[in-house]
């Protein structure tokens, strides 16, 4: 029992991070089936989708689940209504100001968790009176921070600052990764990639199968003046690149993104023109797998190796 689990009253300090066009509610239930916390990514999501992925998750299990919500795309206030209305104890939010929600969420008795990729803005977190924070790495898949602070050094300076406890995220797919990042101060861990890859991820599988075959060096963060994305260098990415050599406008690069480039990469498998999110780790990921089947190999991973560093 730690901080995390018992905020969460769950069994294992893993949680599956929000994903758009890959964590519905087959993954988020699958994850809280198998001890961990499953969240719903409401960020890709009408809101009468997410209304019934609530419902389905909470037939899917008695587990606690919860939704994430980046706070960057539309209809946030039908969102939020929803996920009042449907019961939902926990929510992530992300991508936005933590002070815009976190009261009126509280007040409903929901547990509020934000995303952050500074120590900055973990203690505005903490501030805004959020139950924890979620400290995330330039190396993670999907949106990102611009200053390019790895999890290795975040984490111990988040740790510093704040009081409230400390899930880290970005690069962390194993075991060994999670003990690394509990050594450095955290107090659980939030993985994206690896349950992007998973049987239940509801992702095109062209894109489970190019996050498997990604080696190391094969994606990078860009669009940062956009919103900062870490990306797999298809042809796509090439395209911005090359927009890139001619000094781009703002509304040069929103207008060569244009509005389904996320849905077409990673959820209609245009592996071509689609946008395809994912982390670093994904170098590390070399099987589709499911989720029961990843957390069990994460947590002998870890045990195994808090064993090797108690001889070291
Ligand atoms: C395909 C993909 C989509 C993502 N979408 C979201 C999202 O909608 N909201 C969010 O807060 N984070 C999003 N993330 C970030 C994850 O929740 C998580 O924090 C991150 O993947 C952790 O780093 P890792 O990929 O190295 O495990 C996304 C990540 C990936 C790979």
């Amino acid at each position: 029992m730690n901080s995390i689990t018992q905020l969460f009253g769950i069994q294992y300090p893993i949680i599956q991070g929000g994903m758009i066009w890959n964590s519905g509610y087959k993954l988020a239930s699958a994850v809280s089936n198998a001890g961990g916390l499953g969240l719903i990514g409401a960020g890709s999501m009408y809101p009468e989708v997410l209304r019934e992925h609530i419902q389905q998750c909470q037939k899917s299990t008695d587990k606690p689940f919860g939704v994430n919500v980046p706070m960057l795309y539309p209809n946030i206030e039908e969102i939020m209504q929803i996920i009042v209305e449907e019961g939902v104890k926990i929510v992530f939010t992300s991508a936005g100001n933590p002070k815009t929600w976190t009261s009126f969420l509280k007040e409903k008795g929901i547990t509020v968790v934000h995303v952050v990729s500074s120590s900055k803005f973990a203690l505005k977190a903490q501030d805004a009176g959020v139950d924890a924070v979620v400290a995330e790495g330039f190396e993670a898949g999907g949106h990102n921070g611009r200053e390019e602070t790895t999890t290795f050094t975040l984490i111990p300076m988040v740790k510093a600052q704040i009081k409230i406890p400390l899930i880290a995220a970005g690069g962390i797919a194993t075991g060994r990764g999670m003990l690394a990042a509990m050594v450095l101060g955290a107090d659980g861990v939030q993985m994206g990639s690896r349950f992007a890859a998973s049987v239940e991820s509801s992702a095109h599988d062209n894109f489970k199968q190019t996050i498997i075959a990604t080696k190391e060096g094969d994606t990078q963060l860009t669009l940062k003046e956009l919103a900062p994305v870490r990306l797999i260098k298809n042809k796509f990415y090439h395209d911005v690149q090359n927009l890139y050599t001619n000094n781009p406008t703002v509304d040069d690069l929103a207008n060569l993104l244009g509005k389904r480039r996320a849905k077409r990469g990673m959820f209609e498998g245009d592996l071509v023109e689609g946008e395809l999110e994912i982390g670093q780790i994904a170098g590390l990921i070399n099987e589709i797998v499911p989720v029961a089947a990843i957390i069990d190999t994460i947590i002998k991973d870890f045990e195994m190796a808090k064993r090797e560093v108690a001889l070291l």
